[in-house]
């Protein structure tokens, strides 16, 4: 791994157009408590998203939509005590912004001063552009998303690529302009055709971080619990298993189940000791009195 400057321990957020600029590729995962947060952090990756994928990968509901603030804090707040050197973004949840420039500022806040995340993540442009200027002028980092937006992913028609006409990957182009002109420091692109991908990350001084949406983003992102084999659910056929953890996970647990029930364990080394007079003088103490019943 290359050495990199820091600020405070940390990569400094300026590093990553930096490195967009040099051709170097910026490596984002989400994660969603300690260990996640520190594994992430060891391997060397710039970006861990708390992302609001955590109300299906950890809280098992069906979508992103029903994660709530506390639930974001609380998760933020595990993965930043795991992350020293990452930048954590974390992820605004659906109803934290929607309604007013004021409730994102207050919501954001809480996520850099509760919780110590180095930036937040929304969704969408129309909006949200004005909610980026408002977030960037209270000294927040923003990072934009576009493409498939999951939190409004009834309005798009379901969980679908985007900008798939001409017409549409023009609009894309133009709400990753304007994101980056409200202040966006980075923008996420979700299922989009890998063309419409390049043109956007071409067109722009920002990086981009492709999910589903080819090698021409300046970074990658993928869901942990996708990359690990961890989520039962339906993955999208833009994430691919870096290994197997989830079958592991639960071949350990039959074999745990399988020992307590044959007696196998514990065995003598998972026990303590005590010496051979205390024991004695234990089992020849007088019986408690049985219990009364009240
Ligand atoms: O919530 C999430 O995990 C995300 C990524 C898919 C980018 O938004």
């Amino acid at each position: 791994m290359t050495s990199r400057p820091e600020v405070n321990g940390k990569l400094p957020l300026t590093e990553l157009r930096e490195m967009g600029s040099r051709g170097e590729r910026i490596v984002m995962v989400t994660a969603y408590d300690y260990p996640s947060g520190r594994l992430a952090d060891l391997a060397g990756i710039e970006l861990i998203l708390v992302g609001d994928s955590a109300a299906m990968t950890v809280l098992g509901h069906a979508t992103t939509v029903p994660a709530t603030m506390e639930e974001m804090l609380m998760l933020t707040r595990a993965v930043t005590r795991g992350a020293e050197r990452a930048l954590v973004v974390a992820d605004m949840p659906f109803g934290s912004y929607q309604v007013s420039d004021e409730d994102a500022v207050r919501n954001a806040v809480r996520f850099v001063k509760e919780a110590g995340a180095d930036a937040v993540k929304l969704e969408g442009a129309g909006p949200s552009i004005s909610r980026v200027t408002a977030l960037v002028g209270a000294g927040i980092p923003v990072m934009g998303h576009l493409g498939l937006t999951p939190q409004s992913a009834t309005m798009l028609g379901g969980f679908k690529a985007q900008g798939k006409t001409a017409d549409k990957a023009r609009e894309l182009l133009e709400d990753a302009v304007a994101l980056e002109r409200a202040g966006c420091f980075a923008l996420v692109l979700e299922a989009v055709p890998a063309p419409v991908a390049a043109r956007i990350t071409e067109e722009l001084a920002i990086p981009t971080i492709g999910i589903g949406s080819g090698g021409g983003c300046d970074g990658q992102v993928l869901v942990l619990h996708d990359l690990l084999g961890l989520y039962s659910g339906h993955s999208p056929r833009f994430t691919k298993r870096y290994a197997e953890i989830g079958a592991e996970i639960q071949r350990a647990l039959e074999r745990f189940a399988a020992e307590v029930r044959s007696g196998a364990f514990p065995a003598e080394e998972h026990t303590y000791a005590m010496a051979e007079d205390e024991l004695e003088a234990f089992l020849s103490s007088p019986r408690p009195p049985a219990r009364t019943e009240t």
